[in-house]
């Protein structure tokens, strides 16, 4: 074990001794090396002759650049082309943080960690996983999920991802399925991590406010037992919530529930903020034990980012930071927002016609980009391929039985001919079955 690795151990274990034991092996292992990185943050802080540490090119004072490439940026050479600091940069992970507990007022005054900058929301998980799961580890999730997680955690991690039906008959989240799950797997492990998902991909369902607190009250229960609890959050299409649901991460109520809990989010620009190709995530931790423990932990995440990608985009960082202070902001996300929720609630009319309800059912949705037909009687698959080749209509096969449908990219004033389209080929497919 590297020295500087088991300094960052021994931070943890002093300060959260069951996160110490939610670590997996390489989570134990990795350090932030005081190698490059180290020695040139050193060096912009004391070289005051000259600074030749890091791989990149100065002139004039400035990042060297090609003035070919600055055609195409109106950000100041100093935010686009030199690494970004390995964290991320300092005012936008403030600014991200303060953005999360205006939207998170459940989240008060509790300790939560600066959020570290990751190249969006897929490489947050696979960090959270590198540094949390051993192979073999299982992690809870509903059984609607987001079907990359299978490759980043099962097939590159070699964890078993475990679901529980996430709907009960009532047409809510089996809060009672996720409860037996959790509590099997803490009898037989002493140590449960959890993936939530909400606004889900791809059912577009998040919990009602009571839901959501019987879910944390779930989890918190288990700490209380002694089983170490390890709860991700993936908040990629938080603010988009419609209707009845909470409106709040579950991060808030279980950021500082129980020392035996370490509640994780992981959110981004991306679907937030409809910036998909900036690639700009965040991963935050909430934990009673606060400082003692955030500062250990952040080194292990910035070695895991150096390990596997070195830097994060500068760029779009600089953008995310501008736009998180520009004043128009919040109006110009409301418009948008009013036309997700316009889409949102249009799909919701045509589908309870019982013109729709007599064909085709539906999983509760009330936010984010998508919902899901639940397919009675016709493979969702052949169903998606024929409206492909027949119709030229686009949708996605989750399994036999779920056909997600991104309303997100669909006008409003398009959605009656597009679901028109679906019953039709449903009904096609359905009669040839017969
Ligand atoms: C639930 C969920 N998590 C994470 C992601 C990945 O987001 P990002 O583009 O920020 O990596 C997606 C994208 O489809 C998603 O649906």
């Amino acid at each position: 074990m590297n020295p500087l690795a088991t300094e960052l151990n021994q931070q943890i274990e002093k300060a959260a001794p069951a996160v110490s034991g939610l670590l997996s092996d390489l989570g134990q292992r990795i350090y932030f090396p005081k190698g490059i990185l180290f020695q040139s943050a050193q060096a912009k802080e004391k070289a005051h002759k000259f600074n030749a540490t890091i791989g990149t090119a100065i002139e004039n004072n400035g990042p060297m650049h090609l003035k070919v490439t600055e055609r195409y940026f109106n950000l100041p050479p100093a935010e686009v082309y030199p690494y970004a600091p390995p964290a991320g940069r300092p005012k936008l992970r403030e600014a991200w943080r303060e953005k999360m507990r205006k939207q998170n007022p459940s989240l008060g005054k509790k300790p939560v960690s600066l959020p570290v900058v990751t190249s969006a929301i897929t490489h947050g998980l696979s960090v959270v996983g590198q540094m949390f799961l051993n192979p073999g580890d299982v992690i809870i999730s509903p059984d609607k999920l987001w079907g990359n997680y299978r490759l980043t955690f099962e097939t590159v991690l070699g964890a078993k991802i475990a679901t529980f039906g996430m709907f009960n008959d009532k047409g809510g989240m089996d809060v009672g399925a996720f409860k037996k799950l959790v509590t099997a797997e803490g009898k037989r492990a002493g140590k449960v991590a959890v993936i939530l998902n909400f606004p889900n991909n791809p059912t577009g369902y998040t919990p009602t406010q009571k839901e959501a607190d019987q879910l944390g009250k779930v989890l918190i229960e288990e700490a209380k037992k002694g089983t170490k609890v390890l709860s991700i959050h993936d908040d990629s299409y938080f603010g988009l919530f419609y209707e009845d649901s909470t409106k709040e991460s579950l991060f808030g109520q279980l950021s500082d529930a129980h020392p035996n809990l370490l509640a994780v989010k992981l959110d981004g620009a991306t679907k937030e903020y409809y910036a998909w190709g900036f690639r700009t995530g965040f991963i935050t931790f909430g934990h009673p034990a606060g400082e003692a423990l955030y500062g250990a932990l952040e080194k292990k995440v910035m070695g895991t980012i150096r390990a596997m990608i070195s830097n994060c985009n500068h760029a779009s960082q600089s953008v995310v930071e501008h736009i998180l202070a520009d004043a128009e902001l919040a109006a110009d996300w409301e418009r948008t927002f009013e036309v997700m929720k316009g889409r949102a609630l249009k799909v919701k009319e045509i589908l309870d016609r019982p013109a729709y309800q007599k064909v085709l059912a539906y999983y509760p949705f009330n936010s984010g980009y998508f919902m899901c037909l639940k397919l009675d009687g016709v493979d969702a698959e052949a169903l998606r391929v024929h409206l492909l080749e027949k119709y030229g209509v686009g949708t996605i096969s989750v399994n036999a039985t779920d056909l997600r449908v991104a309303f997100s990219s669909i006008e409003e004033n398009q959605l009656e001919e597009l679901f028109e389209l679906i019953k039709k080929g449903f009904l096609e497919l359905k009669k040839e079955a017969k």
